[in-house]
């Protein structure tokens, strides 16, 4: 199946990254978010990140226009009905992606194929409400989305190989790598990253070492990018919670209970970069540790 138009929900962090790089490989991108006013902000965003890959001689600027004018925005759903590929990115939250395919299924077209960009939840159940379990995966990217190599794609148990054939046609076509995971909770990526994460605020909570002395440990120590309780700001940290908790739920196991401090950090509305707090306060000049 060739696939040339994309329909992307949610226009937040994995959204605009996802609009961004489909567009540079030349599909036809429909973004849809609830408010108008978040989908100008993802397109001034995409242009300013394109706009960095311009100035790095990354893409010519040739390339960013013809990508920007390959980018529709629209608040009504049901707008991305004919498209070949929708990728739902919105909320990490499982009854909100279920309305949304509600929502979605009788404006599709028959050979639709819909995946989510969830980091952990169970692409089978997600598939078993659908009308096309068969045309149902999941297409799971990494943040910063234009720069991360790896997409993870995730089988439910009913899906077909002509979708997964599909689906890692675009991976390649986006010059991307493609990990092929089962649906277990968390999948790869964040069944081994977040429970580091996790471990890094126990780290924190117990006094083991403070902010600054546990993301430089990680950083020099054992050569990260980020330290993880950098990291975890950078993803969000409503998102390392509620990875930890389907992690918890799924596999019923003890270690991968969340640190009380993480969900305190979330109670308080500290959500990392987002809302400019979170184990860095960012409101000042550079980020100050909040411990
Ligand atoms: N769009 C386009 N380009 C971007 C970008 C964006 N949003 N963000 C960064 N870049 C580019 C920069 O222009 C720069 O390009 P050059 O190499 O050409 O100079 C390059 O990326 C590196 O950026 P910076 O120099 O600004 O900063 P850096 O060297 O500190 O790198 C980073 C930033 C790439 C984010 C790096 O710190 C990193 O790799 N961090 C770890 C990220 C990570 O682990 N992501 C996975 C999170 S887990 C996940 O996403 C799954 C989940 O479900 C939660």
């Amino acid at each position: 199946m060739d696939i040339k138009t994309v329909g992307i929900v949610g226009a937040g962090q994995m959204g605009n990254g996802i609009a961004h790089v489909m567009a540079l490989a030349g599909y036809d991108v429909t973004m849809t978010d609830i408010s108008e006013d978040a989908l100008q902000a993802a397109i001034k965003l995409i242009d300013s990140n394109m706009e960095r890959q311009v100035s790095r001689d990354k893409i010519t600027a040739e390339a960013k226009a013809d990508a920007m004018a390959r980018i529709a925005t629209t608040v009504t759903l049901t707008d991305l009905g004919p498209s070949d590929l929708i990728i739902e990115a919105a909320t990490e939250r499982e009854t909100v992606k279920q309305a949304i395919f509600e929502d979605l299924l009788p404006h599709l077209k028959p050979h639709t194929i819909l995946t989510s960009n969830t980091s952990s939840i169970s692409i089978t159940r997600l598939a078993s409400r659908t009308d096309r379990p068969e045309k149902f995966m999941g297409f799971h990217f990494m943040n910063p989305v234009p720069v991360m190599q790896l997409v993870e794609l995730i089988r439910g148990i009913a899906t077909d190989s002509e979708t997964y054939d599909a689906c890692k046609q675009v991976v390649d076509k986006l010059g991307k790598t493609a990990a092929s995971a089962e649906d277990f909770p968390a999948f790869i990526v964040n069944r081994i990253l977040m429970p580091m994460i996790n471990e890094a605020v126990y780290t924190l909570y117990e006094g083991v070492g403070n902010v600054q002395s546990i993301d430089s440990s990680m950083k020099l120590g054992a050569n990260h990018p980020m330290g993880p309780l950098e990291l975890a700001d950078f993803i969000g940290l409503d998102t390392c919670l509620a990875i930890m908790n389907v992690l918890h739920d799924g596999l019923a196991d003890t270690k991968y209970r969340p640190c009380p401090l993480l969900t305190k950090y979330v109670e308080a509305g500290w959500l990392g970069r987002k809302t400019q707090r979170g184990f860095y306060d960012y409101r000042g000049e550079t980020p100050v540790p909040t411990r």
